[in-house]
């Protein structure tokens, strides 16, 4: 018998009022042909001012705990994966915790910005299968639309606000094809700091500062590293490319996703994409397109799903999933 993390269900969230890429153009200087066609990207949801990162964070946990059919009281650990906390500090999944009334568990906050929830899946699974913790919720959680600079076309059309949550369980798991998670491989490398960063911070300007990026420089680094994690996630849980059933990707433009399956060859029509609808939620993007390909009823039980993602440090990583 192995112990591995189960995923016993899926949720998400998203900001009531959506954006049109014609709205957009109402603002800066752009237009739908140009997002569409550089992007893939025609919608993203923006929070209004009731709506924050821990709201909309114990929102997509409810819709978690409730299709896995688990109370809330017998989760003993949340990890939310966020780059845009409610507050400094406190963590921001202790307050998904208090909305959720949960009296008594471990609650922390992981910042790995697009990756994060990667990150997150990584922690947490480490921490199911070592023993110290039974049943978990992990979150990716983001209102990027506070740290855009809706001057700059070439940034703020990008990204929107979202969040998604799963629920882990550690389970005795055996047989042909285990499910839960087989394998996670995580990466950072700090000498790209400026080509995807916030030009603010406590310790530095004391201000939140504004999303700055070099497009064209990320968007090379993002399909060979993704490409590259994906293949090494795989290896460890010796699978091959052409074993997997759906790839969830952080959702952050149309052309890496495509980009990227091409690498792997893997057939588009097993990409889950919600690009469109969501724009680059960040650490959101990835648990948002799993929960909406489950809803739908394309991911189905048993399926072997491989999720990754990338982000600002940079940081990448993929996990291999058995549904
Ligand atoms: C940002 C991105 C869409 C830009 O696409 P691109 O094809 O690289 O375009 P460029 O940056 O070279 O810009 C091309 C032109 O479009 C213009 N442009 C940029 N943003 C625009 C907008 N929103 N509307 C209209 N024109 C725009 C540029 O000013 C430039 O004009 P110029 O040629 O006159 O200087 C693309 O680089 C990308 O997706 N990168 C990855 C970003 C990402 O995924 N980041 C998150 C990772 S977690």
């Amino acid at each position: 018998m192995t112990v591995r993390s189960v995923i016993l269900g899926t949720g998400s969230a998203l900001p009531a009022q959506r954006v049109s890429n014609a709205e957009l153009a109402e603002r800066v200087d752009t237009s739908d042909e140009w997002i569409v066609e550089r992007t893939g990207i025609r919608f993203r949801h923006i929070a209004g001012p009731e709506e924050t990162t821990g709201t909309l964070a114990a929102d997509a946990a409810r819709a978690a705990l409730e299709s896995a059919g688990v109370e809330a009281s017998s989760i003993d650990l949340i990890v939310l994966a966020t780059a845009t906390p409610d507050q400094t500090f406190p963590a921001t999944a202790t307050r998904v915790q208090s909305a959720l009334g949960i009296l008594d568990c471990v609650a922390f906050d992981v910042a790995a910005v697009c990756s994060g929830f990667l990150y997150a899946v990584q922690v947490a699974d480490s921490m199911l299968r070592a023993g110290v913790h039974r049943r978990a919720l992990v979150i990716g959680a983001e209102t990027f639309s506070r740290l855009l600079d809706w001057e700059d076309r070439t940034t703020c059309v990008l990204f929107g606000d979202g969040a998604g949550a799963i629920v882990l369980e550690a389970q005795d798991t055996d047989g042909e094809a285990p499910q839960g998670i087989l394998s996670t491989k995580l990466h950072a490398d700090g000498r790209y700091n400026d080509l995807l960063y916030v030009d603010g911070g406590v310790s530095t300007t004391g201000t939140v500062g504004k999303l700055r990026m070099k497009g064209r420089e990320v968007f090379r680094h993002a399909v060979t590293n993704l490409a590259s994690v994906m293949n090494e996630s795989l290896a460890m849980a010796g699978l091959q490319p052409s074993d997997v059933d759906w790839v969830v990707p952080h959702q952050a433009n149309a052309r890496i996703l495509d980009a990227t399956a091409r690498k792997l060859d893997l057939a588009p029509e097993k990409v889950i994409v919600t690009v469109d609808r969501h724009a680059n939620t960040s650490a959101g993007s990835v648990p948002l397109a799993l929960d909406a390909a489950v809803r739908d009823g394309r991911i189905q039980r048993g399926d072997l799903l491989v999720l990754e993602a990338m982000g600002g440090g940079f940081t990448w990583g993929a996990a291999v999933v058995r549904f």
